[in-house]
């Protein structure tokens, strides 16, 4: 592998934002946790190569749950799947321990909803760093630093030593969300999950990430469930929609179509307590792909 492909963004060449194919990613599956039977109830969908699903849904409908079932973290919170998780022609459910390990990270990489949990307090963002790499790469930090100053560069972070010494805490809360992006992009993977990524964001921030994920989708085809309750960003950024009501995904098709159903049932989503979403409103008239 040549050092300049380490999260090689702009090494590719822009591969458009065609999505055909065969799906990356086919998901059917119930979901339990100990206390609470059938969280999902029969959940299914497809994702194709460089496409990027929006999960929208009210708080508690499952939406974590599916992004934590994809690649198999669930049974490590204590829930139980049942189905299947056709990823690259691999049943992940299938698949032991040692081929999930390797799958997570390389393959797929889950940013997870709260960026400060993510980073070990103790650890500075350097150490965060080496161990993303070293976790799939046999190669020497020595051979991925530089690369990796590179990668922090294109996320519009600082790259220099005194930034690598920093702790969590010394971060803003926009830079440890870049920092754990950068390690989930680190290795490439083919599906990114994104988990509320935006959400604890200013709107710049958030708008950076945005666009960030937009270069990731574009210039190394990387597919996205981008997981959110925010359906601004959602018609921002997404190619097709899913939508998630108590377990089951009552919805699911192009963005541009769905979301402006949506904006005619008052900027609601189905089973919401009331009232008229602004921020759902404004994004119906933004353009779908547009440039950030
Ligand atoms: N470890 C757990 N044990 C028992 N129930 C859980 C557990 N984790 C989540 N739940 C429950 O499962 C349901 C789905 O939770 P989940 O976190 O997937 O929702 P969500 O759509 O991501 O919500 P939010 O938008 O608030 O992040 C909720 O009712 C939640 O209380
Ligand atoms: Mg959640």
């Amino acid at each position: 592998m040549d050092r300049n492909e380490i999260a090689g963004i702009g090494e590719i060449g822009l591969l458009g934002e065609v999505v055909s194919g065969q799906p990356l990613l086919a998901v059917e599956i119930s979901a339990d946790y100990p206390e609470k039977p059938r969280v999902l109830d029969r959940v299914s969908f497809v994702i194709r190569p460089a496409e990027i699903l929006g999960l929208i849904g009210q708080s508690g409908s499952g939406k974590s749950t599916i992004a934590l079932a994809v690649p198999r973290l669930l049974e490590l919170r204590g829930g139980r799947i049942r189905g299947s998780i056709r990823f690259c022609g691999r049943d992940l459910m299938t698949c032991n321990a040692s081929q999930l390990r390797h799958i997570r990270g390389s393959e797929i990489a889950l940013v997870p909803q709260s960026p400060m949990s993510a980073l070990n307090p103790a650890l500075r963002i350097e150490t965060h760093l080496r161990e993303a790499w070293r976790a799939h790469r046999r190669e020497g930090w020595a051979f991925a630093k530089e690369p990796t100053r590179d990668l922090l560069i294109r996320m519009g972070l600082p790259a220099d030593d005194a930034f690598l010494r920093r702790l969590p805490r010394q971060l803003s809360v926009g830079q440890a969300q870049r920092v754990v992006i950068a390690m989930a992009v680190m290795h490439r993977p083919k599906l990114l999950i994104a988990d509320e990524a935006t959400s604890a964001l200013d709107p710049v921030s958030q708008n950076e990430i945005l666009a960030l994920f937009r270069k990731l989708n574009r210039e190394m085809q990387m597919a996205i469930l981008y997981v959110s309750h925010d359906l601004a960003s959602v018609g921002r950024l997404c190619h097709t929609v899913g939508i998630l009501e108590g377990g089951r995904l009552i919805q699911c098709g192009p963005a541009a179509g769905l979301l402006a159903s949506l904006a005619v049932a008052d900027g609601r989503l189905p089973g919401a307590p009331g009232g008229t979403d602004d921020r759902f409103l404004s994004s119906v008239n933004q353009p779908l792909f547009c440039e950030g």
